[in-house]
């Protein structure tokens, strides 16, 4: 089982259409917010960051602690659903839940606090939105010895509780964001003293506390370094359809900052495996279909350097919807750039169909999916109807990013208006 966990990640930069633009200092300000970068960052995650080599040796500690965490994590069929809708789509899923902290979010946290701790630093922050990215850090930082500190958005530290007490109980400090123990924080909660936070301004918080402390910040998203962490669940994947004779025709994934996707999808689109791969995120939220393809900065703070990418302005304040980890402003930028060449296409879809998606997928395969991972569910079910509809024999995959256990709270609400 071991020798499937990959010996190195994939780097999908050398392999874009065109060359990916940039990072870039915001215009005139006095200080390089790209220099910025070497002081939160660990050393080894930024040269990760700015390579452009397609495969990246991972360190045999990191391949051990994958293992030690339950990597392979399956590759199912879901032929319960499939037999549900009578399509003639097969249906395959690499369930990330089945790591501890219950989503794909430890793959890019062990690398990272290991590096961390390599450096000899007493501690890391970071930001979370649903509580997946902060549980990964916590489980992580803990692993290899060190303290961590998660800014968690005001909405999802109110609603989710649970994931609040599992980040706690690997050990890390949990604040609300904004908090008043950074001036980020402390300014946006004198200009809005009820506001229910966002992913980039709780970033904001977590580099400022690294900075002042003198520890690490780890990334949860959006950077490309953290898409190629993640590819070990597309590698995996790839040789699982393999092992079973399978291709995919159809590659799916959700999209917060865009790690997920990418993790599951690069390794399919690197080897041209597959013709379609669909990006799916929340109408709420409406980032590809309202958003912009320029350069912004992934913190509301402005800290960090600017990227190219599709986003909705990092001042945009997204409603708070259950699904935390799509709460996001910006999308990856090579995910941005190939959402914009049109290599991959998108969805949108609201709470009460990824409810509907996920009732459907929890009484036919008996997983409850975390509603993130829901909206992947709810593009699977579009296309399988659409096979069955035309007769057609299309092999989808897509990654079931977490496990909904910690989320059955949001379930009973929608269950209560959806009966
Ligand atoms: C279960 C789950 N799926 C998907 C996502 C989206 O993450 P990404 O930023 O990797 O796109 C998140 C984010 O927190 C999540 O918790």
């Amino acid at each position: 089982m071991v020798d499937l966990i990959p010996e190195s990640w994939y780097n999908v930069v050398p392999d874009l259409p065109e060359p990916l633009p940039p990072p870039m200092d915001p215009p005139g300000r006095n200080s390089s917010s790209i220099g910025l970068l070497n002081e939160i960052m660990p050393r080894a995650v930024l040269e990760h960051q700015f390579t452009v080599e397609r495969w990246v040796r991972i360190p045999d500690e990191v391949r051990d602690a994958y293992a030690n965490f339950g990597r392979p994590t399956p590759l199912l069929r879901a032929k319960k659903l499939e037999e549900r809708m009578g399509t003639r789509a097969r249906i395959y899923f690499k369930y990330e839940g089945a790591l501890p902290t219950g989503s794909h979010k430890l793959n890019a946290a062990l690398p990272q606090a290991y590096f961390a701790a390599a450096e000899g630093v007493e501690g890391v922050s970071t930001e979370t939105g649903a509580g997946q990215w902060g549980a990964a850090v916590a489980l992580a930082s803990r692993f290899y010895g060190l303290q961590s500190t998660v800014f968690m958005v005001r909405s999802s530290y109110e609603q989710k509780r649970a994931r609040r007490a599992l980040m706690e109980m690997f050990g890390a400090t949990v604040l609300p964001s904004p908090s008043d123990a950074t001036s980020f924080g402390r300014s946006a909660l004198a200009s809005n003293p009820d506001s229910h936070g966002s992913l980039g301004g709780a970033m904001s918080e977590a580099i400022e506390h690294a900075l002042e402390r003198g520890w690490r910040y780890l990334v949860g998203s959006v950077l490309d370094v953290v898409l190629m962490y993640q590819s070990v669940i597309g590698l995996e994947a790839l040789a699982q359809m393999e092992e079973i004779g399978e291709e995919p025709d159809v590659v799916i994934g959700c999209v917060g900052g865009g790690s997920n996707f990418a993790g599951f999808s690069y390794p399919f689109i690197g080897r041209r495996k597959g013709s379609k791969y669909i990006a799916v995120s929340s109408s709420e939220i409406k980032k590809f279909s309202k958003g912009l393809y320029a350069y912004d900065f992934p913190d509301s703070g402005g800290f960090l350097p600017m990227l190219k990418m599709i986003t909705l302005g990092r001042n945009y304040v997204p409603p708070p919807i259950y699904s935390g980890g799509l709460r996001y402003h910006g999308l990856a930028p090579t995910l941005s750039l190939l959402v914009n060449d049109k290599i991959v296409q998108w969805m949108e879809f609201d709470e009460k169909e990824i409810f509907e998606a996920a009732r459907l997928f929890a009484s036919t395969q008996g997983i409850v999916p975390a509603p993130e991972s829901a909206h992947a569910i709810r593009a699977v079910v579009q296309l399988a109807r659409e096979a069955k509809e035309k007769k057609e024999k299309v092999n989808i995959a897509f990654n079931l990013s977490g496990h909904g256990l910690l989320d059955l709270s949001f379930y009973e609400k929608m269950m209560a208006v959806n009966s």
